[in-house]
């Protein structure tokens, strides 16, 4: 067990810009503004972005007044939408609403009208003016769009057209949040970004992937570049492959079957939350911790991944979608019996596949992706599983036909059979139970010489006496702050537009598999074990 070594009770929201403030004093607002969410009355706003403003302000993150607007189609007062607010935030863990929320929920106030239609313009208008008067504020803003991305350009250019965005070095600030995922593929991300560029300035674009607010992500930089022992390891010569795993443990919740199905998973969650996990474990170190180098970095790993072709594809990428199943007495869905997905639906829910970093850091160590929707068990993380020891002086082969106790075809020499020897790994749990561990071989106690697995394990819980922030309220802050570090600029999009793509494609042109082909609550289709060439290696599994 390791326990945190001076931490000078440094808070931990402390950014100044770009991920270099760590140890500075804490950040604060210091100038009004006013969040505007598109999508008002969304899972994504009750279920996130409304607690995560609320835990920021009582946190005393806003110093200046501030003010909420949500915009939606339903028809509500502010009344009603703080009602319903406070209803979503009180069912969920930590939150505790009870004496503060309405204060809090002062500043809160929702705006009817139809995103489409340029007349809610001129009355958004108006009504953005009233809360502003109310509040102070010169009219700096923060656009989150959280509706359906389908809705992105025409939200924007009504904006403009109404003239509610300002300029790009204008002031008051104007900033537009964008939700995920960015287009559909290559050529709509292009389109996209195309059309937000005509009316705002990159820096005015925050592009989110709430993984990199997550603190355990952004500790794959600290460990890897804060500390000197394991960089230098860190490479073809030393590292055997990396496992990135996203397992949960939910089907469709709430209103969301329709939209997955129409998204699958590949799109949901590999395009950006792996890839952008992939980069960070691949990265070299940057320049400087400043928003553009930090992305640089990242933007040259994610160029740096060899294209699938068609041919490759039902080779390195397995898909799977969840069939029923019943788990503790309890009849789980399959994916089609989901509402509002299709009775023959052949989207994704599962998706496993084995990239390659062809430059010199990387080339030829495999990474293999897997994430998946109604698996056993929730969990996150990157293994980093290192190469065996060179010589085979703890080993015991077995000869001359004896079983392999992996039940694999490896053949009788196989040395993974000294379940003594494992390989070192080294685990990132990027949630639940967010920490680090090392995994290797120790002398077991006795009279033979027998090696047995330990682990030696750093967990966030343990070592620092803070909880650690929900990811929305540090990206939520940076972004009022103009900080994009956490976000992902338009070529990182493009980059990963650009693997995912070809994949995308090729399933157009080739049949899908037999689905469903994984039961809910398992880990998905046998043959996504199949990535893992040869008997020494298996997807790794946290205790
Ligand atoms: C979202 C995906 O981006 O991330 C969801 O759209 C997924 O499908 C969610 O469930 C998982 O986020 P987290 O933070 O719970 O791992």
């Amino acid at each position: 067990m390791t326990t945190a070594l001076n931490e000078n009770n440094v808070p931990s929201h402390t950014l100044a810009t770009g991920l270099g403030g760590m140890g500075l004093p804490p950040v604060r607002v210091t100038a009004p503004f006013t969040a505007v969410v598109f999508g008002a009355t969304g899972d994504l706003t009750a279920r996130k972005l409304v607690p995560a403003l609320f835990r920021l302000w009582k946190g005393g993150f806003f110093t200046a007044p501030f003010a909420v607007l949500g915009v939606g189609r339903r028809d509500k007062d502010d009344a009603r939408f703080r009602a319903d607010l406070r209803d979503a935030a009180h069912s969920l863990a930590g939150v505790e609403v009870a004496a503060d929320w309405d204060r809090f929920a002062g500043s809160v106030y929702y705006h009817r009208a139809d995103f489409s239609a340029a007349e809610g313009y001129a009355d958004l208008a108006r009504r953005l003016g009233e809360v502003e008067a109310g509040s102070g504020n010169p009219g700096n803003r923060l656009y989150y769009l959280a509706t359906d991305p389908d809705h992105f350009p025409s939200i924007v250019e009504q904006l403009a057209g109404a003239g509610l965005l300002t300029p790009a070095a204008g002031q008051p600030w104007t900033r537009v949040v964008v939700e995920k995922p960015f287009g559909r593929d290559l050529a709509s991300a292009l389109t996209l970004d195309r059309h937000l560029r005509r009316f705002l300035g990159e820096e005015q674009i925050f592009r989110i992937d709430h993984y990199l607010g997550k603190e355990t992500v952004q500790n794959l930089l600290a460990f890897r570049f804060g500390n000197g022992i394991f960089e230098p390891l860190f490479n073809r010569r030393y590292i055997d492959h990396i496992q990135i795993t996203m397992a949960e443990v939910d089907g469709m919740t709430g209103r969301r079957g329709a939209w997955y199905d129409r998204t699958g998973a590949l799109r949901d969650v590999v395009q950006n939350h792996l890839l952008q996990l992939l980069a960070l474990v691949a990265m070299e170190p940057p320049a400087s911790l400043g928003a553009d180098d930090v992305r640089a970095e990242k933007v040259k790993v994610l160029r740096s991944l060899v294209p699938l072709r068609d041919a490759d594809v039902p080779r390195r990428v397995i898909r799977g979608q969840y069939g029923p199943m019943l788990i503790d007495g309890q009849d789980h869905r399959g994916f089609r019996d989901e509402e509002g997905v299709a009775v023959n639906s052949a989207t994704e829910t599962f998706v496993a596949l084995r990239a390659e970093v062809d430059n010199w850091r990387w080339a030829g160590v495999p990474f293999l992706l897997r994430a998946g929707k109604r698996l056993p068990r929730r969990v996150t993380e990157v293994a980093v599983e290192f190469k065996r020891a060179p010589t085979g002086l703890f080993t015991a082969p077995v000869r001359g036909g004896g079983l392999c106790d992996r039940g694999c075809d490896c053949g009788a020499t196989c040395e993974c059979c000294n379940a003594g020897v494992q390989p070192n790994t080294l685990a990132f749990r990027i949630q639940p139970d967010e920490g680090i561990s090392l995994s290797f071989a120790a002398k077991r106690p006795g009279m033979r010489l027998a090696l047995g697995p330990v682990r030696m394990e750093f967990g966030y819980a343990e070592s620092f006496d803070k909880p650690v922030p929900e990811a929305y309220e540090r990206l939520l802050l940076d972004a009022i702050r103009g900080d994009p570090t956490l976000f992902l600029r338009s070529d990182e999009v493009t980059a990963a537009w650009e693997f995912v793509t070809p994949i995308l494609e090729a399933w157009e042109r080739q049949p899908a598999p037999p689905f469903p082909n994984y039961a809910a609550g398992s880990w998905g289709p046998v043959e996504a074990d199949r990535l893992l060439s040869g008997c020494e290696r298996e997807w790794h599994q946290s205790p």
